[in-house]
């Protein structure tokens, strides 16, 4: 299985997506320029994924400065962790996982500065080791949602690019065709950066499932043509009432899917809900440059300097989400319910 996000010595080290499918490349990030533009330009990108590079990149980041005065080097720790947090501001993974390294620092002052960075570099890679954990047992939760023969449509990247594991989304159809069980997956391409089919078709098609790309907009014919038997997608924030916010055209999907009778799932680990908000309103959603719009791929695809608006998440209210499947099982509505058991797991482990 394809590693999206590693440590390669004190350096992280990731696989450059803006280059795929044209070509496999990894990169190293050592800096905290580094590692925020990487974030920023989606090289690394998926809520887990950006957590985890989040993590490791603030380690790697302080590495060269292990030297410094104990009081500057903690400022310094706060104001890289600071530049991460806002370099996307949808997924709550990324703050989650910053805030879960900034705590192990803080619970360990130390005269040196080598001690409590040993402990932030072990609490990032147990971030990043969970995570693996945490996305199988999402797939083994979803696997009694995906019928024999199923065909799934999925919308964006939720796969082994977007995680440390196998994927959140992805990760029952990982399963699924571990036991030999025949699945076919119909990804939507995902404008505009089209993760849909530059990201999961190549992951899927490398794997050997059966996975079939169609444009966006082809999704409402598409799910009775194909017999779509379930839409599966994954997440970036999930409220106290179970808003969901994920890529831009999921709420499109949950329109349709409801009005074909389809289940609409969304699949994301505790990393992933926020507690603290309850409505879906209350989500920053992130807004992307115009020219991802106006120059797709760098071809010139509206005229220039033309307005564009470009919001890259939208939120699904709750009550068009059929189940959420996460690591610690299959949640149905009232989410209100159900999530309270969740966050009541959360706060006893301190996630
Ligand atoms: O902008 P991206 O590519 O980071 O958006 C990713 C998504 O919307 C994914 O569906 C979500 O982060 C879940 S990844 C397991």
């Amino acid at each position: 299985m394809i590693s999206a996000v590693r440590w390669h010595g004190d350096a992280v080290r990731i696989i450059d997506q803006t280059l795929l499918p044209a070509e496999y490349r990894e990169i190293d990030l050592r800096t905290l320029d580094e590692v925020a533009e990487a974030i920023r330009s989606l090289r690394v990108r998926g809520a887990p994924a950006i957590g985890i590079a989040a993590a490791l990149g603030l380690v790697a980041s302080l590495r060269p400065f292990l030297d410094e005065e104990p009081a500057a080097f903690r400022a310094r720790l706060e104001r890289h962790a600071a530049t991460l947090r806002t370099t996307r501001p949808t997924a709550v993974n990324l703050a989650w996982a910053l805030e879960r390294v900034l705590r192990v620092a803080r619970d360990h002052r130390d005269t040196s500065n080598r001690g409590p960075w040993e402990r932030m570099r072990a609490e990032a890679t147990a971030i990043l080791e969970e995570d693996q954990e945490l996305c199988r047992r999402i797939g083994e939760a979803g696997l009694e949602l995906i019928p024999d023969r199923g065909v799934v449509m999925t919308h964006c990247n939720a796969g082994a690019l977007a995680t440390g594991g196998i994927g959140t989304a992805l990760a029952p159809i990982y399963l699924a065709a571990e036991r030999r069980r025949v699945v076919r997956v119909v990804v939507t391409e995902t404008r505009p950066l089209l993760q849909g089919s530059r990201l999961t078709a190549w992951e899927l098609q490398r794997a050997g499932i059966d996975v079939t790309v169609i444009s966006d907009n082809a999704a409402a014919s598409t799910m009775p043509r194909l017999g779509v038997d379930l839409v599966l997608v994954g997440a970036d924030r999930i409220t106290a009432r179970g808003d969901v916010a994920n890529k831009i055209g999921t709420y499109g999907l949950a329109v349709l899917a409801r009005h074909h009778g389809v289940p609409f799932y969304v699949a994301a680990p505790y990393s992933t809900f926020d507690f603290s908000i309850e409505s879906g309103d209350r989500i920053p959603i992130e807004e992307r440059s115009a020219e991802e719009i106006r120059r797709g791929f760098g071809t010139l695809t509206a005229p220039e300097a033309v307005p564009v608006f470009s919001p890259a998440f939208d939120v699904t209210p709750a009550e068009l989400v059929s189940a959420i499947v996460t690591d610690r099982g299959v949640l149905r509505p009232p989410y209100t319910e159900s999530l309270r058991v969740l966050a009541a797991g959360r706060a006893a482990s301190r996630g």
